[in-house]
């Protein structure tokens, strides 16, 4: 591997800046920060694979991407989920080009070698006729993703074998995700392939839009205040916590002005209630009678949002997550999955399904705002003024908000540092700082030395 460095006096330009919570905007798309990432960041942390409920049966497979590394996602004889690199161990093509299916083996479209759910070579063109001894086929199966665990039916790989388990990874998140994914008996589904689609967009500005920027809402999705879908009050996303834990991760709880929302449980049906009540800690309950949107993320790149949706009286939740997948400083490729609890009427899943559409997704308004902002930042982010790194406030973006007078609400029932507001950058200023760590975690130069 390439041992990438950056100079000391960049480091130190960038922790200066960020220590006054201020960061320089030619990060963003910056080719030689990008490689860093990819070294530093997408080849040592947890990424989101998918959910347990895409690989119901044994055989059924499904092809994912980490970053630049494909991946062949099934489920074995046994029952068990294994994961390889989706690449032939002879000459290296990529063995299975569809997105999901069900098969006993697959075999290769270039030489026809063939592999068994446990990822054994068993099969080879004219077989021993043509490799003599040496050719060990035990040796050549399928290569494993190196760890693949899952919490609460989500599948997260990581291609460090030395990492943390997922669990300590996940750390704080995990009591959120025990609430969102764990508050019926039954646990989540997955409805339909995951949607994909290529945006121009840098994966820091996805990833922070999700975990970190309620503020955007009132102005990019104005549209829906004058639908009046959501409030004329500017102030309607900020009511509510940002929650900033360990390892970037974080979440908006965003409820109503008054702190409750018109429906508990998110509008869930009140037939699921007791169950939720069974299923959630006494704080746990207390969040979810009050929330009326999770929007978050698991750091770097795996997004979630559950809002609710809908006109009075017909308002449905669900939960949809997103990998924003690097393709590029500038590029990413959007997989974003829809799931819903599986005790859920099976009319209701449906209605929710419809708000999904509408909302998120290529089809969806609210992605659409989104996206065309992300894709704005990037064009940018490349301006000759913002690269110029000696130029000290004209070459910044302002992460400001909150940063001296709003400070945590010890009272917040949940884990991690909760403030009293959603309209704060305490969770982006605490992500670019787990940023800055990582990618020079022994990469700095030391220069004119
Ligand atoms: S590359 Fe797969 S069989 Fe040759
Ligand atoms: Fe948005």
């Amino acid at each position: 591997m390439i041992n990438r460095t950056i100079d000391e006096k960049l480091v130190e330009q960038l922790k200066e800046k960020m220590a006054e919570g201020l960061l320089p905007q030619w990060v963003i798309t910056d080719p030689d920060i990008y490689e860093l990432e990819l070294e530093k960041i997408f080849s040592k942390k947890w990424q989101f694979l998918g959910h347990e409920t895409e690989l119901k049966e044994n055989g059924d497979f499904v092809t994912r991407w980490m970053v630049n590394d494909p991946v062949l996602m099934v489920k074995n004889k046994k029952g068990e989920i294994k994961a390889y690199l989706n690449s032939c161990s002879h000459r290296g093509t990529q063995l299975c080009t569809a997105d999901r299916g069900k098969k006993k083996t697959f075999t290769c479209p270039y030489h026809g070698w063939s592999y068994n759910l446990d990822g054994d070579l068993v099969g080879i063109v004219a077989g021993n006729k043509i490799y003599g001894e040496e050719m060990v086929k035990d040796d050549w199966g399928l290569r494993p993703i190196p760890r693949v665990e899952s919490y609460r039916g989500m599948i997260f790989g990581c291609l460090d074998s030395e990492a943390e388990t997922l669990e300590d990874y996940l750390g704080d998140m995990k009591w959120y995700f025990d609430m969102m994914l764990g508050r019926s008996d039954n646990g989540m589904e997955v409805i339909g392939l995951p949607q994909r689609w290529v945006a121009k967009a840098n994966w820091k500005s996805t990833q922070e839009n999700f975990s970190a920027d309620p503020y955007h809402v009132q102005t990019t999705h104005r549209s829906t205040v004058e639908m009046g879908i959501s409030p004329e009050d500017p102030l309607y996303a900020s009511y509510g916590h940002q929650i900033v834990m360990n390892d970037g991760h974080g979440l908006n709880v965003i409820t109503s002005k008054t702190g409750r929302s018109k429906s508990a449980f998110q509008s869930m049906p009140q037939s699921m209630w007791p169950m939720f009540q069974r299923n959630l800690s006494e704080k746990q309950a207390d969040i979810m009678e009050r929330v009326t949107v999770f929007v978050g993320g698991v750091y770097p790149n795996l997004s979630f949002v559950s809002p609710i949706h809908g006109t009075e009286g017909e308002m449905h939740n669900y939960l949809n997550f997103r990998v924003w997948r690097p393709l590029g400083p500038d590029k990413v490729e959007v997989w974003c999955w829809f799931m819903i609890d599986k005790d859920a009427p099976e009319s209701y899943k449906k209605d929710a399904y419809r708000g999904y559409l509408g909302s998120f997704g290529p089809t969806g308004t609210l992605e659409q705002d989104d996206t065309e902002t992300w894709a704005r930042i990037v064009e940018v982010s490349k301006a000759s003024m913002m690269k110029n790194k000696e130029l000290n406030y004209n070459n910044v973006s302002n992460y400001l908000m909150g940063f001296s007078h709003v400070k945590p609400d010890k009272d917040f029932p949940g884990p991690g540092i909760a403030y009293p507001t959603t309209y704060v950058d305490a969770l982006s200023r605490r992500m670019h700082e787990h940023w800055l760590d990582l990618i020079t975690k022994d990469t700095v130069k030391e220069v004119n030395k």
